[in-house]
């Protein structure tokens, strides 16, 4: 049996962040054999996702173009993968190698150096943990298939404001609000899966924590005022996005409608 009890530490901040916990009928859903598929393939885009995210941020607010190139380099085959699906998990594999830390920022950049570290850690992260799900896929001859996103990314992104510094501030917190929940979820779902898949999710529950801490001490960093406003209003909509029916079955859906 995996062991959930030596991380239970990680997932108290995490607990207090969000305004709410994962119904148990989701639980339940996402258990079901039969959806065990939709599981792994939204996790595994859920993974480029991120990595994606990331990417943007730094492209956006903190690298020269060179750097862009590079960045947008890292992250090609496995957009290829799911867009195009072309490559298998042996050219990942290889390309997990390729990705350095060695990025410049451009001049007069503004909120700079802590960003690009922090940002660029979790893009390997993720793409490793991209290539962890699209193996154990591969153990257990899941094939990749197109799915449509869930509706909640898009939701809470509809918290966003539209001026700057506002977006990037809200942008990080949305970050760390999807962080947040997919680590608690990686967690209570840990008991209700097989114990290969326990000690997977388990093993992502450190990262996971840190990707959330990462973002929103991002956003302190850059915002002038507390944000802990901002912080309530995003967690509010992410708390309704878990809570209320979803006809779609997600990695972050809500309450099985
Ligand atoms: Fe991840
Ligand atoms: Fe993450």
């Amino acid at each position: 049996m995996a062991n959930l009890s030596a991380y239970q530490s990680l997932l108290v901040p995490i607990d207090d962040f969000l305004l709410c916990q994962t119904p148990t009928a989701w639980l339940i859903e996402a258990s079901k054999p039969s959806n065990l598929p939709m599981l792994l393939i939204d996790h595994m885009i859920c993974e480029l996702k991120a990595a994606q995210t990331a990417a943007w941020l730094i492209r956006k607010y903190a690298v020269d173009e060179q750097s862009a190139t590079v960045l947008l380099a890292w992250l090609a085959p496995y957009e290829n993968f799911i867009y195009r699906k072309e490559g298998s998990l042996a050219d990942l594999a290889q390309q997990q190698q390729t990705i350095s830390k060695k990025l410049t920022l451009r001049k007069h950049c503004l909120y700079g150096e802590d960003l690009v570290d922090k940002m660029v850690m979790l893009i390997k992260e993720e793409l490793h943990h991209f290539y962890q799900v699209l193996e154990i896929m591969t153990q257990r001859q899941i094939h990749y298939q197109s799915i449509s996103a869930g509706r909640y990314a898009k939701g809470l992104m509809g918290q966003v404001r539209t001026h700057e510094p506002a977006m990037l501030i809200d942008k990080l917190i949305c970050g760390a609000y999807i962080e947040a929940r997919s680590c608690e979820r990686f967690a209570r779902l840990s008991p209700y899966v097989d114990d290969d898949l326990a000690q997977f999710y388990i093993s992502l529950l450190r990262s996971e924590a840190r990707h959330y801490q990462d973002y929103l001490k991002l956003a302190q960093q850059i915002s002038a005022d507390d944000i802990c406003e901002r912080v309530a209003i995003i967690g509010h909509t992410e708390a309704e996005l878990i809570q209320l029916p979803d006809t779609e079955f997600r990695f972050h859906s809500g309450l099985p409608a």
